[in-house]
């Protein structure tokens, strides 16, 4: 399969690119500001030749079509939309254009991206990589989570309308990486307020995607990673007990 990944050259997106590269896929390895970390990436994966390296800044106008542009002749097969940027904005001061600015990188792009694959792909899979807090009220990520729940809902709402050529799937997971700067165990601190208090990793998505892409009857699922906490709301979570 051709898989593109958006913001692959770091992070999860990297070991989502990395485990599909070790499978014999060729991977479409889509970047911002991060060139350097996605040639460092495709270098080390097999068969370097195969993979591909797709800078843009997708919140420029017209940057999703672009996208798909360059990939006329070698339409991929499966698009996972995993750009974003993760904001803390209390509800107080989450202006317009903050707003504005979550709900594009968030939800504007991956959703104008899933209707640029619809349209010059015309099949395949759709993987959304979504987050634990679509199915509560979360006030401390507000305009994050708003756009993350927009995103379950284009979801599901595509799941319905582009099938049966288009499976459209999504992961939810909880901390899994601290933002830059940001030390591991604060998620570890953090997963302690789960039921099952066990961190989601990396390699844990890029599994889950695998099971979404190679189960033929999934469609308008959502596979959360969070031990539980997409079940309690953040106020509990806080008050759960750490493992003794
Ligand atoms: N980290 C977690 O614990 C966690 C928890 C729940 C859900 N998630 C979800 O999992 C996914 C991956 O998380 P992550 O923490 O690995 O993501 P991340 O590091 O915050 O962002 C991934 C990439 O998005 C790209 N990006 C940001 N703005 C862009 C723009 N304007 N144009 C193009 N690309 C842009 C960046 O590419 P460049 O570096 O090339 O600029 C960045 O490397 C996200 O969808 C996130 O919401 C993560």
């Amino acid at each position: 399969m051709k898989i593109l990944i958006t913001g692959s050259a770091k992070r999860i997106g990297a070991a989502i690119a990395r485990y599909f590269a070790e499978k014999g896929h060729a991977i479409f390895v889509h970047c911002n500001t991060s060139v350097k970390e996605a040639e460092a990436l495709v270098a080390s994966f097999p068969n370097p030749s195969i993979h591909k390296i797709l800078q843009a800044d997708l919140t420029l106008p017209d940057a999703p079509a672009k996208l798909f542009k360059k990939l006329k002749k070698t339409p991929p097969d499966v698009l996972i939309n995993n750009a974003s940027v993760y904001s803390r904005i209390p509800l107080a001061d989450a202006t317009p254009s903050a707003v504005q600015d979550a709900m594009a990188i968030n939800f504007m792009i991956p959703f104008e991206l899933m209707r640029c694959f619809h349209n010059d792909c015309k099949k395949g899979n759709i993987i959304n990589i979504l987050d634990h807090r679509i199915d509560l009220p979360d006030p401390k990520s507000g305009p994050y989570a708003f756009a993350k729940k927009a995103l379950r809902d284009a979801t599901l709402a595509a799941a319905i309308d582009w099938a049966p050529d288009i499976r459209v799937n999504a992961v939810a997971p909880a901390f899994v990486l601290p933002p830059d700067g940001v030390p591991l165990e604060k998620m570890d601190r953090l997963i302690q307020g789960s039921p099952a208090k066990v961190r989601p990793t990396p390699l844990d998505i890029a599994r889950a995607i695998d099971y979404l892409l190679q189960t033929p009857c999934l469609t308008g699922e959502i596979i959360h990673l969070a031990s539980g906490l997409h079940l309690l709301s953040p106020e509990a979570a806080a008050q759960e007990k750490p493992k003794a």
